[in-house]
């Protein structure tokens, strides 16, 4: 979870969040340095007094300074690709829920698992405990084993809404209609807080999504005691 003055990513708490980051810090690299290089060359040009007064086709240069900057973004594009098929791949899913977008809560559904389903609320401000979080806090978490890999499949009941968690790398859109799917891996045991992260109405701040990720042990306990 995010927590005060945090400007960068979250801490990852799946690989594909560890490869998203590690991504994320091989283009910043880049970045920097076409950055310094070209705030070098331009600083060079305001502070000398070269003139070519027959300055008319240079090739050679030309050449040079186009191709460079094919082969640096070359660099940032086949990572991406890798990263994008990645992210893509569902990875024989041991567990699959359903989440579905409503205006302004979430619902979800065990398909799988004696047809559990629930729907998950934000805790309103003057009803949280003084451990919860303001906004963040729902009714019902999501209960999910860690080390498994998990499909999640989001649709909608009414606008588009965003399952988000940022820890997990997770992000998908909740559109009426359509059955996305996606998928993650829980490393840790812990809570991981989310939000809906498409502009979906007057509540769209007050949908959040808590997953509490358990021992697999536990989470057959918690299926066979629901
Ligand atoms: Cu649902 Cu924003």
């Amino acid at each position: 979870m995010a927590t005060w003055s945090n400007f960068n990513l979250q801490n990852s708490n799946s690989p594909l969040m560890e490869q998203i980051i590690f991504f994320h810090d091989h283009t910043l690299i880049i970045l920097i340095m076409i950055t310094i290089l070209v705030g070098y060359l331009m600083l060079s040009l305001f502070f000398n007094k070269f003139i070519n007064r027959f300055l008319l086709e240079e090739q050679m240069i030309e050449l040079i300074w186009t191709i460079l900057p094919a082969i640096t973004l070359i660099f940032i594009a086949l990572p991406s690709l890798r990263l994008l098929y990645l992210l893509d791949d569902i990875n024989n899913p041991l567990i699959t829920i359903k989440s579905i977008g409503h205006q302004w809560y979430w619902s979800y559904e065990y398909s799988d698992l004696k047809n559990i389903s629930f729907d998950s609320y934000m805790i309103p401000s003057n009803e949280l405990n003084l451990n919860n979080f303001r906004l963040l806090e729902v009714d019902n978490r999501i209960i999910l084993p860690i080390k498994t890999q998990i499909r999640i499949m989001i649709t909608s009941s009414d606008v588009i809404h965003s399952w988000t968690i940022p820890s997990l790398g997770v992000k998908m859109d909740a559109n009426p209609g359509r059955l996305n799917q996606t998928n993650f891996f829980i490393n840790r045991p812990g809570l991981y807080y989310g939000q809906c992260s498409e502009i979906c109405g007057a509540n769209h701040s007050f949908m959040p999504i808590v997953i509490e990720s358990i021992l697999m042990k536990n989470f057959i306990e918690w299926i066979n005691n629901y």
